[in-house]
């Protein structure tokens, strides 16, 4: 069951609507590699993304998702749209709404942008990250590939690593993770993860070796330069000799363990390149679902706007 108009984030879902989302996205992911298996059943939707931050994975895996089914997919090109010109956030989602769009997508700078455009606009919002926030999708894509590969949550150790302070996806991670019966270590330097964040309902931890310690799921989380004041650490060399995940440290997890990351990856610096390219990596396997855990998005929300 999902009857919202809006995905602005994991904090308000229910377990029922974040499976319902993974049950569509198991359907969906058969059509990636295989077009004979797709509909145009989105042919009288129209999506449009708003990306005021850059994007590589979440902005094209959420075009071709909505194109796979068939929608009128359009990107706003934020830099050379009139937000140039002073153009606000709302007045901006009003001119979209005139001109029929069903679904905006949106990733901003600005904590809460989203449900500010939601609370505006006709249209279905999506969250693709606001600020240090949330990042909903690419929590449910986390979820979908956990579920495929280890086919529950309830009692898996799933130890997030890296700049948790600025990271949407460890806070939409831990809401869903949590929900779902996992049990969650939020692990980094104590200047990138604060013992506040125990309010999530997940453990905290500085010390990685222990954090990883019978680990079911490892996710590297990439250092946010963009997000700091000030640098959190002397220097890269040292934040990976001692924050880093490399073969040796991987040990330590359960033998099956599950490398994840939401990418972009700076490699040599939150997780080594074996580590990365090794036989327990799901990196790329994250990508592919991306696609399909977007088309289930696409695809509920679709049927509940009131214009599609
Ligand atoms: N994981 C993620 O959000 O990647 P992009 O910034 O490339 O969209």
């Amino acid at each position: 069951m999902f009857n919202r108009k809006d995905l602005l984030g994991l904090r308000d879902l229910t377990k029922e609507e974040i499976m319902t989302i993974l049950n569509t996205a198991k359907e969906m992911k058969l059509q990636i590699d295989n077009p004979e298996l797709r509909n145009n059943s989105l042919s009288k939707t129209s999506i449009v993304t708003l990306f005021f931050e850059n994007s590589t994975r979440t902005k094209m895996s959420f075009m071709l998702a909505g194109e796979y089914q068939g929608a009128i997919v359009k990107d706003l090109g934020v830099a050379t749209s009139s937000v140039s010109k002073g153009e606000s956030l709302i007045d901006t989602g009003i001119n979209l709404d005139q001109m029929g769009t069903n679904i905006m997508i949106i990733r901003h700078q600005m904590t809460g942008a989203p449900h500010i455009l939601a609370k505006n606009v006709n249209a279905s919002v999506i969250n693709a990250g606001d600020g240090s926030n949330e990042h909903p999708t690419q929590a449910l894509l986390d979820l979908f590939t956990i579920l495929e590969h280890k086919g529950k949550f309830e009692g898996l150790k799933v130890v997030i690593l890296g700049d948790i302070a600025h990271s949407r996806v460890a806070r939409s991670n831990a809401f869903g993770l949590t929900k779902l019966g996992a049990k969650v270590t939020l692990a980094g330097p104590s200047t990138l993860v604060s013992n506040s964040m125990a309010s999530l309902g997940v453990t905290v931890s500085t010390d990685i070796k222990e954090a990883i310690k019978d680990a079911d799921v490892v996710m590297g989380l990439r250092i946010q330069f963009e997000r700091q004041k000030n640098m959190p650490f002397p220097n890269l060399r040292e934040y990976s000799n001692l924050f880093g995940v490399n073969s040796e440290i991987l040990k330590n997890a359960k033998k099956d363990v599950l490398v994840m990351h939401p990418g972009p990856v700076n490699r040599g610096v939150e997780l080594s390149t074996d580590v990365i390219d090794g036989e327990n990596s799901v990196i790329n396997v994250q990508v592919k679902n991306g696609v399909a855990v977007r088309m289930a998005i696409l695809k509920l929300l679709s049927e509940n706007n009131r214009r599609a």
